[in-house]
């Protein structure tokens, strides 16, 4: 990952988790170890003092609370300015933890050991961190760049396989994003190859003042159906599932707007479907429910923001001003060709 003095390594292999002692950065002395109860792997620090934290599964973790008592263990356990938390977990130990080393003496170094897919080709690289409010999902957080990011590919193998398959869905995004095939290739290489396109695209927009927003491709209408699915309006989906689903709208969308033809549209259903994630809108959910996240900002009613394809060479841009009719009738030729 380039980013001038904060620039950082993001290893990726078999076999990497047993390397980790090798990135801690000098003069640590104290590791506190951030975790989830389930994850049944544990890097090996070596001769450093370590404690285990083990924060409560699922996205309710990343909460106020939880960082606050995170933060107070870490405090007690006497982690000083110099040393090091590590987080060995998905996106949200890493999101967690890199937001509380962000902010624990106004910020100290973290390491991330991706243990999920999702993890490994998106939310560990890039410093992102954050935790959800009542009000929404990640609305207080910070740009926290760690020190490394490990990706040990064995990992995966003790993750459930719907769990690697949501992981798929943020893979099938970046088929979009210049990847090429990912499928062919051996897992290493494919999340290698995701890994170098994220690191591109924060390289050059760190803040997502403009080009990293590409990286939210299938990400506007995957948001709605999976916040719909959580709050019990329809099947409940996981997030690389929605983002999957996401996509194939996204593509409708532009299809419908006239940017891309036939064959791009299509495009998007063999990527989907290859991977064996969803393409079909969820059973009996409305367009009109989506609309209340689709225009998320109030100031945004009836006009809101997609990453679409278009005809141009490099693919996707960022589109203002998308209509409620352009959606519902994006939507409407979804439907159809569920039907078909
Ligand atoms: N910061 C970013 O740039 C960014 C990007 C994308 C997503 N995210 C965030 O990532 C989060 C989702 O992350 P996720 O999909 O990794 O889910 P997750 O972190 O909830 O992990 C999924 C489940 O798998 C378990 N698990 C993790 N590794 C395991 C392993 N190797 N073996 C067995 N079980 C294991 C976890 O305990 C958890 O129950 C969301 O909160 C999202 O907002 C952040």
């Amino acid at each position: 990952m380039e980013l001038g003095e904060r620039s950082y390594p993001i290893i990726i292999g078999v076999g990497a988790l047993a390397r980790v002692r090798d990135f801690v950065p000098p003069g640590v002395a104290k590791v506190a170890v951030v975790t989830q109860k389930n994850i049944p792997h544990r890097p090996d620090l070596g001769e450093l003092d370590s404690r285990i934290f083990t924060v409560p599964d699922g996205e309710d973790a990343k909460s106020m609370s939880v960082a606050a008592e995170l933060a107070e263990g870490i405090a007690e356990f006497g982690l000083s300015r110099s040393d090091l938390v590590v987080a060995v977990g998905g996106g949200v130990v890493t999101d967690l933890a890199g937001f509380v080393a962000s902010v624990y003496f106004r910020g100290i170094r973290y390491l991330n050991v991706a243990t999920t897919l999702l993890a490994q080709v998106d939310a560990a690289i890039g410093g992102k961190t954050g935790v959800n409010l009542s009000a929404g999902k990640n609305l207080v957080g910070s740009f926290w760049q760690p020190s490394a990011v490990i990706c040990d590919v064995s990992t995966l193998s003790t993750l459930n396989p719907r769990e690697y398959r949501s992981g798929l869905g943020e893979m099938a995004k970046y088929e979009f994003l210049g990847s090429g095939r990912l499928d062919t290739e051996d897992l290493e290489s494919a999340v290698a190859r995701c890994a170098a396109i994220k690191a591109d695209y924060v390289a050059v927009d760190e803040r997502e003042g403009g080009r990293r927003a590409l990286l939210n491709y299938g990400h506007t209408m995957g948001h709605a159906v999976e916040a719909l699915g959580l709050a019990g309006r329809s099947e409940r989906l996981y997030h690389g599932e929605a983002v999957a689903i996401g996509l194939v709208f996204a593509a409708h969308l532009a299809h419908t707007l006239g940017r891309i033809g036939n064959k791009e549209l299509n495009a998007h259903y063999e990527v989907v479907e290859r991977m064996g994630l969803p393409s079909r809108l969820p059973a009996g959910l409305d367009v009109e429910d989506t609309f209340s996240f689709l225009e998320r900002d109030k100031k945004a009613m009836g006009s809101m923001t997609f990453v679409l394809g278009s005809g141009a060479v490099d693919g996707l841009e960022v589109v203002r001003g998308v209509g409620r009719d352009d959606v519902r009738r994006a939507w409407q030729e979804m439907r159809e060709a569920d039907a078909r």
